[in-house]
């Protein structure tokens, strides 16, 4: 019936007084595989009430005494990958080798971000008056960065582990106190990084992790007055929390459309390896997947056959037995994408393989010939379905990028390099890769979305500097 997990409060395991849980059903059995607390909002208060006292006495701690624990936490984490990464398996349906990768991505991003946070904490700006008009060399102005105060962090599912260590280390090496609500799918995973933390001996009340119904706790987290920033991954969701959230700031990434634009001088074979890779891995549930494909007609034929044939390798089944393609993260989600495929069916779309569901796994299905009236032309499957678009001129391309209400990243495939910086340039997405497939990492890298894919850059940098603000003290000179 599933192991019941306890919600972390002040530095300590506990049941909620609801009585209640939410069941975390396993995306392959179809089961109930854990249950996790339905926290109150009384218990979030307590939550919140902690969380700020124990940043007032972080904030006191040297930064080189909460990179020592980050550093600490990272290497434990790591040690725990194989338990967290089953987690993963059981609760996400995450293929086994890439659920091992994010536990140990997970560590590494922690470890860097507390080197990257004592070097660009450890600094401040000097200023002195006498460089703007009128002023005299009487003032100086010595900047520092402090932290906001708690971070409420909110993860999705398909990295409960590593999206939630790129909002917590940043807020922890800059001096804030972190609230975590993780994803249902992905809480337990998320608990067992949690508790790596705590190993590592960090201040009671610092970090705590509620766990709950959305309907029950969503809006009161994102709207509570406690709160200080919120950082929030993952759907729509994220612009009703935009819209409800107090004058505090706000990192939002939300998915994305991300296109493939392929010119006639392109590397056929590389850009086959691309689409697989950044279109079917973990089934195409990452908001950098590639989603759409636009390809000069003339070439076309040759690069749908090549992707046809890597399709055709593609193992399907369980996460267990590492298959690439695994079950999706939910039923609904996998109605979704029956939806988005019959759509494109109705409508006339080449269907490269017959198109297959079993419970929650969807084989891998390549659409030829899509057209701009299709629902998968514009919308995100998040599922291991492609959509083709054939093209005519680079403009086109462009333009059905551009006209997407997503701005995430896109990637072009030319030896040209001249034209892939003019498209690069033309292309309204927070990032453009040329000759490989959109991605996050590496994660020190910025990462932002334009329009509907976000608010604001991340990558570890970023993160960090996001959740600080700037103090001046300005010394007068007689
Ligand atoms: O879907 C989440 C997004 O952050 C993708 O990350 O590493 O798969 O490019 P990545």
């Amino acid at each position: 019936d599933g192991d019941v997990y306890k919600y972390y409060a002040d530095g300590e395991w506990k049941k909620s007084s609801s009585g209640k849980t939410v069941a975390i059903i396993n995306p392959t059995t179809r089961k109930t595989q854990y249950k996790v607390q339905a926290c109150t909002q009384e218990e979030v208060n307590k939550v919140m009430e902690s969380a700020k006292t124990a940043q007032k006495s972080w904030a006191k701690t040297p930064l080189w005494k909460r990179a020592e624990l980050l550093h600490k936490a990272a290497a434990i984490l790591k040690e725990h990958k194989a338990p967290i990464a089953e987690c993963l398996v059981k609760e996400i349906a995450k293929p086994a080798k890439d659920a091992i990768t994010e536990v140990v991505r997970s560590g590494d991003l922690i470890s860097y971000t507390a080197e990257e946070g004592v070097r660009i904490l450890g600094e401040g700006k000097f200023l002195v008056s006498d460089s703007f008009p009128g002023n005299q060399r009487t003032k100086y102005c010595l900047t520092s960065k402090i932290p906001l105060g708690v971070i409420l962090a909110i993860p999705p599912f398909n990295y409960p582990v590593n999206l939630a260590v790129s909002k917590i280390a940043p807020a922890l090496i800059a001096g804030n106190s972190l609230v975590l609500k993780p994803p249902t799918q992905g809480a337990v995973s998320a608990l067992h990084m949690v508790h790596c933390f705590h190993l590592a001996g960090f201040p009671k009340g610092l970090i705590s992790c509620v766990t709950g119904k959305g309907s029950e706790i969503g809006d009161f987290l994102t709207m509570h007055p406690g709160v200080n920033c919120i950082s929030f991954t993952g759907g729509d969701t994220g612009i009703a929390i935009s819209k409800k959230a107090g004058m505090i700031p706000l990192q939002m990434e939300l998915g994305g459309k991300d296109a493939c634009i392929v010119l006639e001088d392109a590397d056929l074979d590389l850009v086959a390896a691309n689409i697989i890779k950044g279109g079917f891995s973990y089934s195409g549930q990452r908001c950098t997947a590639v989603k759409v494909v636009l390809v000069m007609e003339s070439v076309a034929d040759v690069l749908v056959e090549k992707v046809k044939a890597k399709v055709a390798k593609l193992r399907v089944g369980a996460p267990e037995d590492d298959c690439d393609i695994t079950p999706v993260v939910s039923e609904s989600s996998a109605n979704f994408i029956e939806g988005l495929v019959k759509d494109a069916k109705e409508k006339g779309a080449t269907f490269c393989q017959e198109y297959k569901r079993d419970g929650n796994l969807i084989w891998p299905l390549l659409l030829d010939n899509v057209r701009p009236d299709m629902r998968i032309a514009w919308e995100e499957p998040f599922g291991p379905v492609l959509p083709v678009i054939r093209i005519n001129s680079i403009e086109e391309g462009i333009h059905h990028c551009n006209a997407s209400n997503f701005g995430l990243q896109g990637c072009v495939f030319t030896k040209d390099v001249n034209k892939a910086i003019l498209i690069s340039d033309a292309m309204e997405t927070g990032t453009v890769q040329i000759n490989s497939a959109p991605a996050r990492g590496p994660d020190h890298f910025p990462f932002q979305g334009l329009k509907d894919s976000g608010i604001g850059s991340q990558g570890v940098t970023n993160s960090i500097n996001m959740m600080t603000k700037i103090k001046s003290t300005v010394i007068n000179l007689p």
